[in-house]
């Protein structure tokens, strides 16, 4: 078991794609700019989905084509279908993350599609990704309960995590949208996933509206999980998914992780105060309790 854990930063997507004020472009690339600063190795810098759905990142080529992209850190971005494909190849994106969801009445809300559709929808782009040397993430929502159909079978995230994984995803974030889960539960769902897609291809998304995220990624580090999705000030969630909050902070995670001797490249100092300055520039106090407690002042 290695004592590494890639950290998947996801403010700029998941984060801003959830602010009910529209975030100037300019803001947007500063922050991927700063986080770029701060030693993440992967930074999720946009949706390519449609603006009608999604207005807030209406403006992702600009983002794209904006930031200073530097060697060594991927800059993922969320494509849900061919014409997503295609507008972020126009402007250079090399990783894509394609997304579903274990339940149907989520998935049809936020990508009016069935979870079979979903994944059909998504054979082309893998065919296109392929040929294109292009890497591809998967997600997989609700993955530990649905705003709309409560409980979510483990056997649904299972298939559907196979399902990404076997369709050439080197990687399947798994999803607490409305961030619902607790520990045991976070970890049976993660046994049941790893007993059939590696655990080293899996990666956790927790969202933090009922304050367990921390406590989740513990129980799952514990059964080997190394990569873990989380974005600073705590921000994000899915305008389609009822009741979802901001995502586990990273700057949470990493002073936990750093406790426990793990290491993430990240520096923690720097990556609190841009998290400070997001949270400034969204006129609100940070959503992270290490960026609150290591404020200057
Ligand atoms: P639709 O309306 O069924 O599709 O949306 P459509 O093909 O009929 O397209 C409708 C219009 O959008 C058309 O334009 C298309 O051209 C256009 P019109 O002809 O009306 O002028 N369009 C596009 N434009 C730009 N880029 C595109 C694109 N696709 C179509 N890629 C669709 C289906 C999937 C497009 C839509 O439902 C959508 O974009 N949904 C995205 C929702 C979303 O982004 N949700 C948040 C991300 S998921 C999340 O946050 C969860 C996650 O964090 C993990 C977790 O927390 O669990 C990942
Ligand atoms: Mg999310």
């Amino acid at each position: 078991m290695t004592d590494a854990v890639r950290i998947v930063e996801v403010s700029p997507r998941d984060g801003l794609q959830n602010e009910s004020a529209i975030v100037p472009t300019a803001v947007k690339i500063e922050l991927i700019d700063r986080l770029s600063r701060t030693g993440l190795r992967t930074i999720e810098a946009t949706s390519f989905v449609s603006p009608k759905w999604i207005p807030q990142l209406a403006d992702a080529a600009e983002v794209f084509a904006g930031i200073e992209r530097r060697p060594g850190i991927a800059y993922p971005v969320l494509v849900p279908n061919e014409t997503g494909y295609e507008r972020a190849r126009a402007v250079g994106v090399e990783e894509i993350a394609v997304f579903t969801a274990a339940s149907e009445a989520f998935n049809r809300r936020n990508i009016n599609a069935s979870i079979d559709e979903s994944l059909q929808r998504f054979a082309p782009v893998m065919a296109r990704a392929r040929a294109d040397g292009v890497r591809v993430r998967g997600y997989v929502s609700t993955v530990l309960g649905c705003p709309y159909q409560g409980e979510v079978p483990l056997a649904d995230v299972v298939r559907v995590a196979r399902a990404l994984h076997a369709m050439g995803c080197y990687e399947v974030s798994l999803g607490d949208t409305i961030g619902v889960g607790t520990p045991a539960k976070a970890a049976a769902m993660l046994r049941a996933v790893a007993a059939e897609v590696p655990v080293q291809a899996l990666a956790l998304h927790f969202h933090d509206t009922y304050g367990q995220a921390l406590a989740n990624v513990l129980a799952c580090l514990d059964l080997g999980a190394r990569v873990i999705d989380a974005a600073v000030a705590g921000t994000g969630g899915c305008p389609y998914a009822r009741g979802a909050s901001g995502n586990l902070a990273t700057e949470d995670a990493v002073y936990m992780l750093h406790g426990l001797g793990l290491e993430t490249g990240v520096d923690l100092a720097a990556l609190s105060e841009t998290g400070r300055w997001l949270a400034a520039r969204l006129g609100r106090e940070t959503g992270s309790r290490v960026g609150r407690a290591t404020a200057p002042g």
